[in-house]
């Protein structure tokens, strides 16, 4: 079966006039091999940038340590001037050892530096979701956030932020960072077979906060299932098509920023959004995360 709503249709971010496709774009897959450094063909990530919005995509997830600053040097020169309605959502918290490690920078000093990185490299006088990123690399670590969120929501009252999230937090550290300023969005690790989020998701839906799975296709080892196989042929749609086709039905705040350096994969996600799962495949898929089908999944 497939839906008319375009690109999955539309969440407003809370208390703002954001209003974004639930299909959207992340843009980390643009820097070079590893996210480090320029891609081998910078005119080709400009093509998949320009595509995107050809598209209709209206939200582009990236940060200025992607590369470092290459992704968003790469943005800037793809669309700038930005058309109206393109929201671009970046984050701080985390700067590039020499080695490419990925370390953390969460010191006032480092997210000033980290938010004067994205306004210059992106071109803009203001950034218009910026995301706190803290705990490791796939999974949070509880402690608390009130420092360097206190540092972030200085820069949004100094204008040089509209809107705060937060990524790679759990529940507490959400409930903490809502006491200290508005946020509008949680960006956390989340797929077909990475359901620790379940409830999370819920609640933040009931309060109208944007969830956005990073590594919605398994990141940088994509997701492989005999189950998604199975779904897939059984709908004529490709196995990354039915992983972001659930993301979508799983619950009506989940915005995707599905990953790619290829226009033909970019092609491929956004048609996912058509594609409505029977229930039958649904409890199917649901099985892979939650127990029974588990044993099938490598990633
Ligand atoms: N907050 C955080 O800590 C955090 C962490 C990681 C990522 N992110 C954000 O989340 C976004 C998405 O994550 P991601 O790009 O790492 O992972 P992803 O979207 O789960 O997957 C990207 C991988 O899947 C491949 N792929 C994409 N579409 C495909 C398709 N239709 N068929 C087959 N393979 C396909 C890509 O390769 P090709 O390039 O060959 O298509 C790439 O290897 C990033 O762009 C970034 O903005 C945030």
């Amino acid at each position: 079966m497939t839906k008319q709503t375009k690109l999955g249709g539309n969440f407003t971010l809370p208390g703002t006039s954001m209003n974004l496709h639930r299909m959207g774009y992340g843009a980390m897959q643009l820097a070079g091999p590893g996210v480090w450094g320029p891609p081998r063909d910078v005119n080709a990530a400009v093509v998949v940038l320009r595509e995107a919005i050809a598209a209709g995509v209206n939200h582009i997830d990236t940060s200025d340590f992607y590369g470092p600053h290459v992704t968003n040097q790469i943005i800037k020169q793809a669309l700038h001037p930005y058309p109206d309605g393109l929201v671009v959502v970046t984050k701080v918290g985390a700067r590039r050892g020499q080695d490419k490690s990925w370390l953390h920078a969460l010191s006032r000093r480092e997210l000033i530096d980290g938010v004067h990185n994205n306004l210059r490299n992106l071109g803009v006088d203001r950034l218009d979701v910026v995301n706190l990123r803290v705990g490791g690399m796939m999974e949070p670590s509880e402690g608390s956030i009130e420092e360097p969120l206190t540092a972030l929501a200085e820069l949004k009252k100094q204008g040089l932020i509209r809107h705060i999230g937060l990524s790679n937090v759990t529940p507490r550290q959400f409930a903490e960072g809502q006491r200290i300023t508005e946020i509008v969005c949680v960006q956390n690790f989340y797929n077909v077979a990475q359901r620790k989020d379940d409830a999370f998701i819920d609640a933040l839906a009931q309060q109208g906060i944007a969830y956005v799975p990073f590594f919605p296709l398994g990141g940088f080892s994509p997701l492989q299932s005999s189950t998604l196989d199975r779904v897939a042929a059984s709908i004529q749609a490709t196995p990354m098509q039915v992983a972001l086709a659930w993301l979508l039905q799983r619950s009506p705040n989940i915005l995707l920023i599905p990953g790619t350096s290829s226009v033909k994969h970019l092609r491929e996600n956004l048609a996912a959004a058509a594609f409505e799962l029977p229930s039958d495949a649904i409890a199917e898929l649901n099985a892979i995360g939650t127990g029974a089908a588990a044993g099938q999944f490598t990633q």
